[in-house]
C-alpha cells in the first residue's frame, strides 16, 4: 500500500482552510492509504510561542483530528517531538539542502518579514518538513497549496541525496484538493484565511459556534458584479469565487454548476452559512466529548508514536549509513 503523510501546527484554532485545504483528503485517504498524520509541534516554536499553549494545543489538535473522523486504529496519528528521528534526519536535510533554495521559500519570507526577532529555525523549517515526509517513505502529500513549494523542495533535497549517497528515499508527491485548495479570508479575500491572522472576523475556525459562523459568512466581503459567477484569475470577484468553492468543496461538486443555481449573493451566502454549520455541528460535539477524556486521547498518542517510531528508525539508520556516520558499537 502507498503511504500517506501529512501534519498541521498546533497553534491557534484550526480554521475552515485547514478543513477543506487538508483534514477532509486527510479522512478520505486514511481508507485507502496507509496513513500517518504528524501534529508538528517542532515547527510551532519557530515563532514566538507560549509554552503552556503549545502543551494544551497539541492535546486539542489531536482531540480535533479524531473529531474530524481520523481513526486512530487505522492511521497513525502522531506529535512530531515524541520521535526523536525528526529533529535527527532533519539534520541531514540541512546538510544537503543550500542557502540559496532556502532563501527562496515564499512562507520564510511572508513570516519574517517585519519582525526584529526571526528565529534561525524559521529558516530551516523547510528541511525539518522534509525530514518529516522522507522519514516514512512517503509516497503522497495531501495538503493545501500554500504548502506545495516545500514539497517540491522536499523532492529536490531527496533526490539530490539519493544522487549522492544512494538510494534511500521514496520522492514524494503533494495532493492538493480539485476545490478550495486556497480558502480565502472572508473579510480580505485576496489573502489567505489562516490561523496566524488576528483578523477573527475573516477566518471561520472549527469550534465557531453555527451563530459565529453564520453571522461571519453573512458580513463576507462580495463585490459590485451583483451576478454569482465563478471566475477564475479575477482579483475582483475573489470574494465570490471563495463562497462558491466553500459551498462546492463541502458538497463535493463543482463550482461552476452551484453558480449556476444561484442569483442574489444574500441565497448564495445563505446556502454556504448551511453546509459550513452542518458539517461543523458534529465535529465540533465531538471534539468537546474527546477532549474531555485525556487519557484516551495520550493512549492514542503512544500507540501513534510507537508506530511511527518503527518505520523511523529504520530509515534514520538507513540514512545515517548513506551519509557516512561511523555506526556506534
Ligand atoms: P499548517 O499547520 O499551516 O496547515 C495545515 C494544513 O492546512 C492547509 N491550509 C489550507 N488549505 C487551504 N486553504 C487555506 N487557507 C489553508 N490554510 C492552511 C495547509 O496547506 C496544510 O496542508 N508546514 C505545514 C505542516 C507540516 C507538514 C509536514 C505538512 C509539517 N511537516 C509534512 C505535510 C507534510 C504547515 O505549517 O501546515
Amino acid at each position: 500500500r502507498e503511504r500517506v503523510l501529512s501534519g498541521v501546527q498546533p497553534t491557534g484554532q484550526a480554521t475552515l482552510g485547514n478543513y477543506l485545504g487538508a483534514f477532509r483528503q486527510w479522512r478520505t485517504q486514511q481508507e485507502h492509504y496507509d496513513a500517518i498524520f504528524l501534529i508538528v509541534d517542532q515547527h510551532a516554536i519557530t515563532v514566538e510561542h507560549s509554552p503552556v499553549a503549545l502543551r494544551e494545543g497539541t492535546l486539542q489538535m489531536a482531540a480535533l483530528l479524531f473529531a474530524i473522523g481520523i481513526d486512530p486504529q487505522r492511521s497513525t496519528v502522531v506529535v512530531q517531538s515524541h520521535v526523536a528521528q525528526h529533529a535527527q534526519l532533519a539534520w541531514l536535510m540541512e546538510c544537503t539542502a543550500t542557502y540559496g533554495e532556502l532563501s527562496r521559500m515564499i512562507q520564510f519570507k511572508e513570516k519574517s518579514k517585519g519582525s526584529a526577532m526571526v528565529r534561525a529555525s524559521l529558516f530551516t523549517y523547510p528541511a525539518l518538513m522534509a525530514a518529516d515526509i522522507l522519514l516514512y517513505q512517503t509516497d503522497l502529500v495531501p495538503v493545501g497549496e500554500d504548502q506545495i513549494q516545500h514539497i517540491e523542495l522536499t523532492r529536490t533535497v531527496a533526490t539530490r541525496f539519493n544522487h549522492a549517497y544512494g538510494e534511500v528515499f521514496v520522492i514524494p508527491r503533494a495532493v492538493i484538493p480539485s476545490v478550495a485548495a486556497r480558502v480565502m479570508d472572508l473579510s480580505h479575500p485576496e489573502a489567505k484565511m489562516s490561523k496566524s491572522s488576528s483578523d477573527r472576523q475573516g477566518n471561520i475556525y472549527l469550534l465557531d459556534s453555527d451563530d459565529q459562523i453564520r453571522r461571519k459568512i453573512a458580513k463576507a466581503k462580495t463585490d459590485l458584479f451583483n451576478e454569482v459567477r465563478y471566475v477564475e484569475d479575477d482579483p475582483e470577484r475573489a470574494g465570490v469565487r471563495n463562497l462558491l468553492e466553500i459551498l462546492a468543496a463541502l458538497n463535493d461538486r463543482e463550482p461552476k454548476e452551484v453558480a449556476s443555481e444561484f442569483q442574489r449573493y444574500g441565497d448564495l451566502k445563505e446556502a454556504t452559512a448551511d453546509a459550513v454549520v452542518a458539517h461543523l455541528g458534529p465535529i465540533r460535539e465531538r471534539y468537546h466529548t474527546l477532549l474531555a477524556d485525556r487519557t484516551q486521547l495520550e493512549a492514542w498518542l503512544a500507540i501513534g508514536r510507537e508506530r511511527a517510531n518503527a518505520t523511523a528508525s529504520v530509515t534514520l539508520s538507513r540514512a545515517y549509513d548513506a551519509i557516512g556516520y561511523l555506526a556506534p558499537k
